[in-house]
């Protein structure tokens, strides 16, 4: 029989391209989604389309984080092997303006869902998507699974609550349950609020003479950046583990937001100089510092390294968002 995957978060970045990892490897995969969420152009648009694959090997099923109730029913009627958690306001600024319900939903919504697997005859192994974020200001670089949190946004403390949870949950209960500590990353899927994707959309707008210019934030901040397709991987391969434990996904490298600007807008063949300014309203109260990873156990006990780097993936990212390049589930 097939395995069966549940993907809380289906229908966001890393969601679309894990149910397409998975699908490629044979699994049945079952996709949460919310009510608002609309499906038809989504980054699942194109599987959601496809008569051969929607219905038979990917179901889609309504619920909520903060519903319990329709998660459980969920979670019982599927009876998954792998529950990856990839739900969660994922916004580090925003989460300065709306702390409560990033917390409900990222911290109590992971602890819900812990509580459920564990109530389940046959608990399923859970990967849940944490985040460098968790680190905040540490105080070596670069980090690794032993590094303390020291979370500094509202975001990377509700990250920190759920993935000490995690660790609990494994350890006192013994559910075979993981945390991934993802560094950023990226891809032409990224949603349009985030750094990479804002840059390298204004980039392609710019030279196609669509907009003037670009307004952002502190083009200084450091991030160690990599590619979302090469993340989903690391994803899988720790649930495929005899032991459960934690691993950090990152690149290793860091590179300044000044750099994704660089790139990009090269890549379309534009002086960034003539078109990019600052704009205090993009500024955030507090920035972490210092994020950079060290992915040696996910290399030696899963065999991951990443395999698209920086400028590959701002050069791809730019270009997809050139008219006529953007196609169905890019
Ligand atoms: N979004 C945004 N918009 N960020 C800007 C801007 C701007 O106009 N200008 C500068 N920045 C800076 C931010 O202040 C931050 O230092 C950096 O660019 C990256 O911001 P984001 O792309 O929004 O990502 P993030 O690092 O805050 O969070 C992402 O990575 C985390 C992993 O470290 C998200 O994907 C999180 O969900 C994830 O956990």
């Amino acid at each position: 029989m097939a395995p069966k995957a549940l993907i809380t978060g289906i229908t966001g970045q890393d969601g679309s391209y894990l149910t397409e990892w998975l699908l490629g490897r044979g699994y049945e995969v079952h996709g949460v989604v919310r009510r608002t969420s609309s499906l038809e152009r989504s980054r699942l648009g194109h599987l959601y389309a496809d008569p051969s694959v929607y219905g038979r090997t990917l179901h889609l099923h309504y619920a909520d984080l903060d519903d319990p109730t329709t998660l459980r029913r969920v979670l019982v009627r599927v009876g998954p092997d792998e529950v990856y958690h990839l739900a969660g306001q994922s916004h580090v600024g925003l989460s300065f303006d709306i702390p409560e319900s990033t917390c409900e939903m990222t911290a109590m919504g992971t602890l819900r869902l812990l509580e459920m697997i564990r109530d389940l005859p046959k608990p399923p192994r859970l990967f849940h998507a944490g985040s460098s974020e968790m680190f905040g200001r540490p105080a070596v670089a670069p980090q690794d699974e032993h590094t303390p949190f020291q979370p500094v946004s509202p975001y990377g403390t509700a990250k920190a609550f759920a993935a000490q949870m995690v660790r609990i949950y494994r350890e006192a209960h013994g559910l075979y349950a993981v945390n991934g500590i993802l560094y950023n990353h990226e891809s032409p899927r990224r949603g349009e609020n985030f750094v990479t994707r804002k840059i390298c959309r204004a980039a392609a707008t710019i030279r196609e003479g669509r907009q003037r210019d670009l307004a952002l934030g502190d083009t200084s901040a450091l991030r160690d950046w990599g590619d979302a397709r090469d993340y989903v991987r690391g994803m899988w391969l720790s649930l495929q583990q005899e032991i459960p434990r934690d691993y950090l996904f990152a690149s290793g490298v860091l590179h300044s937001v000044q750099d994704v600007v660089e790139v990009a807008f090269a890549s379309v063949g534009l002086d960034w100089r003539h078109h990019v300014r600052q704009d205090p309203r993009f500024l955030r109260p507090a920035e972490p510092s210092n994020l950079v990873g060290n992915p040696a156990r996910a290399r030696e006990l899963l065999g991951w390294t990443p395999e698209i780097s920086f400028e590959r993936l701002i050069t791809e990212m730019t270009r997809a968002e050139l008219t006529g390049a953007r196609v169905s589930g890019a």
